[in-house]
């Protein structure tokens, strides 16, 4: 059985191969009928025990335009109120016939209970757990990135030579580890941006600001990744005051003017508007942020169709 658990189980051609896939899936989610039948006859459960609205809705629209039979459970309104633990709702779900689980959880390291303790015999793809990893999330992210700059020439490529700023709350970020871990497999430079609170331990290779217009003078990005102050995961205070927070490490119209004139701005969502980023900047002709929503469907067409496909019935085209 094959899972999606971390970006740090891929290597660059699997990487690499995901993206093309999913470049595949988004010529047809421009057809008139965006749909292919590689998963008819497959029931994918999406087991959401933290809120979501991206990663949940694009799931699901992906596993749609895959002909599979999808079931939403939220653990909202389920048993998990009445105690039921993680094993025995998983075993419940694949008794039921559930061919693969989609699975987002507040504990990090769930899906990997799920994928390897026994329990379950199914494809676990994780869709955010905890503070450790959001898969999916940084494939999209580096799929955005790839189309942004190499457009028609993306095929087989990486992003090597392409320089990324991850700014804000990495300390409690699933989105920033997977996406320190799939950028430097996909060869592209990166740096974090925040305050020593909030910045992290990395290795030698990822640079570090503890200054954002230091950051953008001396690192140049071509990538300004913005990432949501996590208020929920603070037990404790992490800076002064929000409105210093987003004098020092927001990103508003006059700190992204000084980007260059090709740099992106990102930002995974949902966004604190006011806090790490600004209505203007959000808003802004170098913003890709719903172009990454856009490209969260075709990447999870992508990962579904690597895991669950055998390949012998249906082929992109
Ligand atoms: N980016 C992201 O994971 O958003 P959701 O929490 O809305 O799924």
């Amino acid at each position: 059985v094959k899972h999606l658990l971390s970006t740090q189980d891929l290597n660059r051609d699997q990487a690499v191969a995901l993206l093309d896939i999913a470049a595949g899936m988004a010529d047809v989610n421009n057809r008139e009928i965006k749909k292919l039948p590689t998963l008819r006859g497959k029931s994918i459960v999406n087991l959401f025990f933290e809120d979501s609205t991206r990663t949940r809705i694009s799931f699901e629209i992906a596993e749609k335009r895959l002909s599979a039979d999808v079931v939403n459970f939220s653990a909202k309104g389920s048993s998990v109120s009445k105690g039921e633990s993680l094993k025995d709702t998983a075993q419940t779900l694949a008794a039921m016939g559930a061919d693969a689980i989609v699975v987002r959880h507040h504990a990090s390291g769930a899906a990997q209970a799920l994928a390897h303790a026994g329990w379950i015999d199914v494809p676990i793809i994780n869709a955010g757990d905890g503070t450790h990893q959001h898969p999916t999330q940084a494939l999209l992210d580096a799929f955005t990135i790839r189309r942004n700059f190499l457009g028609n020439e993306e095929m087989g490529k990486d992003l090597s030579g392409l320089r990324v700023a991850i700014v804000g709350d990495i300390r409690h970020s699933r989105v920033a580890r997977s996406n320190l871990d799939l950028l430097k497999t996909l060869g592209a430079s990166t740096a974090v941006v925040a305050p020593a609170t909030l910045i992290g331990r990395h290795p030698a290779d990822v640079a570090q600001f503890f200054d954002f217009d230091e950051a953008i003078t001396d690192f140049k990005p071509n990538v300004v990744m913005m990432l949501r102050i996590q208020l929920e995961r603070m037990a404790s205070s992490y800076f002064p005051s929000e409105r210093e927070y987003a004098r020092l490490f927001g990103l508003d119209a006059e700190r992204a003017g000084r980007l260059a004139d090709d740099a992106i701005i990102m930002h995974p969502g949902p966004m604190n508007r006011g806090l790490e980023i600004s209505a203007a900047a959000a808003d802004s002709a170098a913003s890709r942020i719903l172009d990454q929503v856009e490209n969260g469907v075709s990447i999870r067409m992508a990962v579904l169709y690597q895991l669950l496909s055998s390949g012998e019935e249906t082929t992109i085209d």
